[in-house]
C-alpha cells in the first residue's frame, strides 16, 4: 500500500524506537541518535523464572499485553506526544519471531497512521550502537564485541550500519554460560547477574577452569568445555548425579569467581587479538554481559595496555532496551534507509 510519508530528515528528529525481540518490551524516545528523552523498559524475567528460561509462546503473550502501555508510558516520561514523533524504528531480527512480529506490527499501525517512516533495525547492529550513545562521535572504524544471551560474536565495524563477522561462538553464547552455570549452582533465572554477585564473595584463582582456544588458531569461541568443568566440580564425576542443594555445593562462591575469571579472559583475549589483527584501537563491547563489572574492569585495564580504547554503555543500555533502537534508527534515517508497510520480522 502506498502511502506519502512526511518529513524525511532533519538534524534534530524524534525518533520512536520499538523492541520486542526476546524478553523485554521496551519503548524509547530519543532525539539526534543520542539524547535521550525517554526510556521503558518491561522485563518478564519474573514471568519466565518459573520456567528456568524464555518460553516463547508467554513471551509472545506479555508482549502483546505491554506492548501499547510501554509506548505509551515512554510517549509520558518524554513529555511528548505521537505527534512530535519523525519516525518510528522497530526491531526486526534477530529473535522470537512470534515477539518480533508484535513489535513490527505496532511499529507499522503507528507510522502508517501518522503518515511517518518506519526504520528496519537490526538487534546486534543496535546493541553495538548503544557502545557509542554516550561517548564522542569519531569511534569508526572499530571492532565489537557482542555478548548477550543469544550471540557471542566479534565484528569490525566501519559504520552503525555497516558491520562484518569476524568470529562467533561454536557452542554456547557467554551470556547463556552464566545462566547455565547459575542453574548448576542453583541461582535460578535470569543467571548472569546472579553468579557475579556471588563471585564477588570469591577467589577467582581458587579453581583453573579450561579457558578455550582454537587448535589451529583461527578466531571463535567455545563455551561449553568450560560448563561442563563446572558441572564436573559441582557434582563430582557422575554429572547425571542429582543436583545438590545450593547450601550444599562446596565452595559455591570460588566456583562462581572461578568460572567468572575464566570467560572474561576468554573474551577479553579473543577481542585484543582480533583488535591487533585488524589494526584497530577502539573496541565497543555491548549485550548483556557487557553488564558484567569483572568484564568492564579487566577489559578496560589490558585494553589500555595495549593502547586499545574500550567503550560500554552504561548498564542499563546493555540489556536489552529501545533507546539503542531509536538511537540506531536515527543513523538510517540519515542515510535515507527507510522501510514501507511491506516491513517484516525475521528470527535470524
Ligand atoms: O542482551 P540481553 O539482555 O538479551 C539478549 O539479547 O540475549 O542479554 C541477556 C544475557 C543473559 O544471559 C544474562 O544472564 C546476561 O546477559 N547478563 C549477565 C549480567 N547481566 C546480564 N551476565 C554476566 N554478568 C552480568 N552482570
Ligand atoms: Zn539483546
Amino acid at each position: 500500500m502506498k502511502q506519502s510519508v512526511r518529513n524525511p530528515f532533519v538534524a534534530n528528529s524524534l525518533i520512536l524506537g520499538i523492541e520486542s525481540s526476546c524478553d523485554e518490551t521496551a519503548a524509547a524516545l530519543v532525539r539526534g541518535g543520542r539524547e535521550i528523552l525517554s526510556s521503558a523498559v518491561h522485563s518478564q524475567a519474573a514471568i519466565h523464572a518459573q520456567w528456568g528460561g524464555v518460553v516463547p509462546e508467554v513471551a509472545g503473550r506479555s508482549h502483546l499485553q505491554k506492548i501499547m502501555p510501554v509506548i505509551d508510558q515512554a510517549l509520558l516520561d518524554a513529555q511528548v506526544t505521537l505527534e512530535d514523533v519523525d519516525a518510528i524504528a522497530v526491531t526486526t531480527k534477530p529473535g522470537l519471531i512470534g515477539s518480533l512480529l508484535i513489535g513490527v506490527s505496532a511499529a507499522k499501525a503507528l507510522a502508517w497512521v501518522r503518515g511517518v517512516p518506519l526504520l528496519d533495525i537490526h538487534h546486534i547492529e543496535a546493541h553495538v550502537y548503544a557502545a557509542t550513545m554516550e561517548h564522542e562521535i569519531g569511534v569508526y572504524p572499530c571492532l565489537a564485541l557482542v555478548v548477550s544471551g543469544g550471540h557471542t560474536a566479534l565484528y569490525r565495524a566501519e559504520s552503525p550500519l555497516e558491520m562484518k563477522v569476524l568470529a562467533t561462538t561454536r557452542d554456547d553464547a557467554a551470556g547463556e554460560a552464566f545462566d547455565k552455570v547459575a542453574h548448576i549452582l542453583g541461582l535460578g533465572y535470569p543467571g548472569g547477574p546472579r553468579v557475579s554477585k556471588l563471585a564477588v564473595d570469591g577467589d577467582a584463582q581458587a579453581f583453573d577452569f579450561p579457558r578455550f582456544r582454537s587448535k589451529d588458531g583461527t578466531p571463535g569461541f567455545s563455551f561449553s568445555g568450560l560448563k561442563t568443568a563446572v558441572l564436573y566440580q559441582v557434582r563430582g564425576q557422575d554429572a547425571r548425579a542429582p543436583t545438590p542443594a545450593p547450601e550444599d555445593i562446596p565452595r559455591r562462591a570460588d566456583v562462581a569467581a572461578s568460572f567468572e575469571a575464566a570467560v572474561v579472559d576468554v573474551l577479553i583475549d579473543e577481542t585484543l587479538r582480533a583488535a591487533a589483527r585488524e589494526g584497530l584501537t577502539t573496541v565497543l563491547v555491548a549485550g548483556g554481559v557487557a553488564c558484567n563489572s569483572r568484564l568492564r574492569r579487566e577489559m578496560a585495564l589490558r585494553a589500555d595496555e595495549v593502547g586499545v580504547r574500550a567503550l560500554f554503555p552504561s548498564p542499563a543500555y546493555c540489556t536489552d532496551n529501545a533507546v539503542m533502537i531509536a538511537g540506531l534508527g536515527y543513523e538510517a534515517l540519515a542515510a535515507g534507509r527507510t522501510a514501507d508497510l511491506t516491513l517484516d520480522a525475521a528470527s535470524r
